[in-house]
């Protein structure tokens, strides 16, 4: 039986600032690793999308780019938006996540946080292994809910944070089943979901923790962590050896995936995956960063790692792991060497080239 070849449809969104320049380096690895594995190839259809195109036509993604979303495989997509270009209410508006995550009911955002061989990380004597844990993120309700709705009156604005049932039912479903896959914590191998809240102070959250510990009976195998988001934060930083899995509503989410970020050498370092039941995004965890943009300066590891978790999804964990191992790699032999902000010395150029002569070496 001769091998068969495998085509994915992807719609490529590149997005604003730094956006095109680092999806640019995930596709030329993405190029690489296609070429080295030889069993699947990847239909890129390019849209235009976000604050330049808003600007341009009045709307931040069109109805035809919309319904290409809907009918890909996948999408990557570069981070959006540029601080100038605003709604009329005063939001910002490149930024898709109501068209996107919510259009497409991408519910779960799932931000890994680990620290790379030779990368240092903000926080004294950690070293790679040390910080190893993935943020499963609510990615359609909770404070973002109020996205596009805040009661404005003369007195001030009232934003609503919904919490659903089903919402946290199917998002710490999620969690569960992930920490039944990975390795457990770095302390202790303990496989743990830790679910990040606010429940001293506001019901919604008393039910998103009681949902967390209906549905872990299920789940005798994981252990079940709770903590509130002011001890989280500072949890995060004095034992991130501790987390495994993290479950938490989507604000909560926003914020600790940054200050993972940072124990990790920097959001430079973070891709990210929103999943739906039928459709699948990712991404990097952080923004544009319009000052960065086309000095060929920005960390392009962030998209790298978007791009390696989209194989998987898409099934070719082979290709996932040899774009992983190429940036382990590639940070091992300290080719990235990462300056106060953020960037690699090297350029995102170089960085790219670097990941994908690792790939075709191996
Ligand atoms: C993120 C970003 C977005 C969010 C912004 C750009 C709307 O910060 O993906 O974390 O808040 O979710
Ligand atoms: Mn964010």
């Amino acid at each position: 039986m001769g091998s068969v070849m495998k085509t994915y449809n992807i719609v490529v969104l590149r997005g604003d600032g730094i956006g095109p320049e680092i999806i640019d380096a995930a596709l030329q690895v993405l190029e690489a690793v296609e070429e080295r594995s030889g069993n699947f190839q990847l239909a890129l259809q390019f849209h235009e999308a976000g604050a330049a195109y808003y600007r341009q036509t009045g709307t931040n993604l069109s109805q035809d780019t919309f319904a290409a979303c809907e009918r890909a495989d996948a999408i990557l997509k570069g981070p959006m938006g540029l601080p100038e270009v605003r709604n009329p209410d005063g939001t910002e508006a490149g930024i898709l996540g109501g068209v996107l995550r919510k259009g497409l009911d991408l519910y779960a955002n799932i931000r890994p946080i680990r620290l790379f061989p030779e990368v240092s990380s903000a926080l004294a004597g950690r070293r790679a292994g040390d910080i190893d844990y993935v943020i499963v993120r609510e990615n359609t309700e909770g404070a973002y809910f109020s996205r596009g709705r805040g009661d404005v009156t003369p007195e001030g604005v009232r934003d609503i944070i919904s919490i659903t049932r089903a919402g946290t039912e199917r998002i710490v479903r999620y969690a569960f089943e992930l920490a039944r896959k990975r390795a457990g914590a770095p302390q202790d191998n303990v496989k743990r979901v830790t679910c990040i809240d606010k429940s001293n102070v506001l019901r919604g959250f008393v039910l998103f923790r009681q949902i967390f510990l209906e549905i872990g009976e299920q789940y005798p195998d994981i252990e079940k962590d709770c903590l509130y988001a002011d001890a989280a934060a500072q949890a995060l930083v004095l034992w991130p050896e501790r987390f495994a899995v993290i479950v938490c509503e989507n604000f909560l989410g926003d914020i600790f995936s940054d200050l993972g970020a940072a124990t990790a050498g920097g959001l430079g370092f973070c891709g990210s995956a929103n999943i739906g039941a039928a459709h699948a995004m990712f991404e990097t965890t952080h923004g544009s960063a319009p000052s960065l943009a086309g000095k060929n300066k920005a960390n392009p590891l962030s998209a790298i790692l978007a791009a390696a978790m989209m194989l998987d999804h898409l099934g070719e964990s082979t290709a996932k792991d040899r774009i992983v191992e190429a940036v382990e790699a590639v940070c091992k032999g300290k080719k990235v060497w990462i300056d106060s902000d953020g960037c690699p010395v090297e350029g995102t150029r170089a960085v790219a080239e670097a990941v994908c002569d690792v790939i075709k070496e191996t």
